[in-house]
């Protein structure tokens, strides 16, 4: 069955795993990235591998323009309703490495929302202008009802994720998966690894995201610290529980701390707060990563964080070779453009581009 197929009453009610059957194009890539679930250990694997080769391909003049050649022939249009600097700026940047050229709105209120026009009349708007629309945005499965509504019309073009609610991120959690790969490619791969994700579990969507694209590798033990009320909620425990995962569930990060492969620290997302000030009273005093605490991390431990940050990493810890946040976020850029470039069929033509 194909997207067209379905009314998005019947469409929205299908199991994720037909959604992702009807999503996915002839090469295993997404046709609309949208979850995090659309990505198996295939995929990820030649995703990371074609990041890599735009990587190398960018170091050189020549390489840059045959990038910038790709896709001129392409327009973007990144709609981000909610604030962001590195998804934005990289989804941006990606772009331009492909040579399309880009556009933005950056606040419903500077469109035509303002005037009352609904998401899906302003979505439809941007299909008659552009090649692929890139979207954040605060309602949760937004991303996908457009992918439906574009797909039943004339101007079926595709859509990316690029962050939706307190639901999904995955484009991140790609990134992120890139990161780890790269950290551990001299040692041994990212099987059989140990994960302690550090934070506000309840509200932030990369930690959603990421444990959900860890599941397609062997072995992988997730560890969630964070104050009670804040924990992960129970449908990601039993995502794992149903994959056979290794979970557990802290309060106190020092329990294990020296003994995890990678630590995933993330912010207070009181931008969620029901009212003001809501978690202000939360003590999250023990939830931060400063000289001593790295200091007892393992010598071949990643320290991750997805940005912004607040006081949860000290800035005494970013020039330890285990930080790895500054280069999560340029690998953004990286693993975009490899997005990008597979959902628009660039994939053979970057391989058999030949890096001296
Ligand atoms: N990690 C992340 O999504 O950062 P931004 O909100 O700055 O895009």
């Amino acid at each position: 069955m194909k997207l067209t197929d379905y009314t998005w009453e019947e469409f929205s009610q299908l199991p994720m795993s037909t959604k992702v059957e009807c999503f996915k194009k002839e090469d295993g890539f997404p046709a609309h990235t949208l979850f995090a679930q659309q990505f198996d250990r295939e995929t990820l694997d030649r995703l990371c591998d074609l990041a890599t080769k735009i990587r190398k391909i960018a170091k050189k003049r020549d390489g840059m323009l045959f990038l910038n050649s790709l896709l001129s022939h392409k327009r973007a249009m990144l709609y981000f309703s909610q604030p962001s600097s590195r998804t934005f700026l990289s989804f941006y940047s990606a772009c331009q490495i492909l040579g399309l050229k880009v556009a933005e709105v950056r606040d419903a209120a500077t469109s035509s929302e303002f005037k009352g026009e609904s998401k899906e009349d302003s979505i439809r708007t941007f299909s008659s202008y552009f090649d692929l629309i890139i979207m954040r945005t605060q309602e949760k499965g937004l991303a996908e009802h457009m992918a439906w509504t574009l797909s039943n019309s004339e101007r079926p073009l595709p859509i990316i994720n690029a962050g939706s609610g307190k639901d999904q991120h995955p484009t991140q959690a790609l990134l992120d998966i890139y990161t780890l790969k790269r950290s551990f490619e001299d040692n041994g791969g990212l099987d059989n690894r140990s994960i302690m994700y550090v934070g506000d579990l309840l509200r932030g969507r990369t930690v959603r995201s990421l444990s959900n694209l860890l599941m397609n590798y062997e072995n992988i033990e997730h560890i969630f610290v964070a104050p009670p009320e804040l924990q992960i909620k129970q449908d990601i425990l039993d995502m794992l529980a149903a994959n056979g995962s290794k979970y557990s569930v802290l309060t106190d990060m020092r329990e294990r701390l020296s003994d995890v492969d990678a630590v995933y620290m993330t912010r207070i997302q009181d931008e969620w707060d029901k009212s003001k000030g809501e978690s202000a009273s939360i003590d999250i005093s023990s939830y931060k990563i400063g000289k001593k605490e790295i200091d007892s991390m393992k010598p071949t431990s990643v320290l991750l964080h997805p940005l912004p940050r607040r006081d949860e990493i000290s800035t005494e810890c970013d020039h330890d070779p285990r930080a790895m946040y500054w280069r999560q976020m340029r690998n953004g850029m990286w693993i975009r453009a490899a997005l990008i470039a597979a959902t628009f069929d660039c994939t053979e033509a970057i391989l058999a581009y030949n890096v001296e």
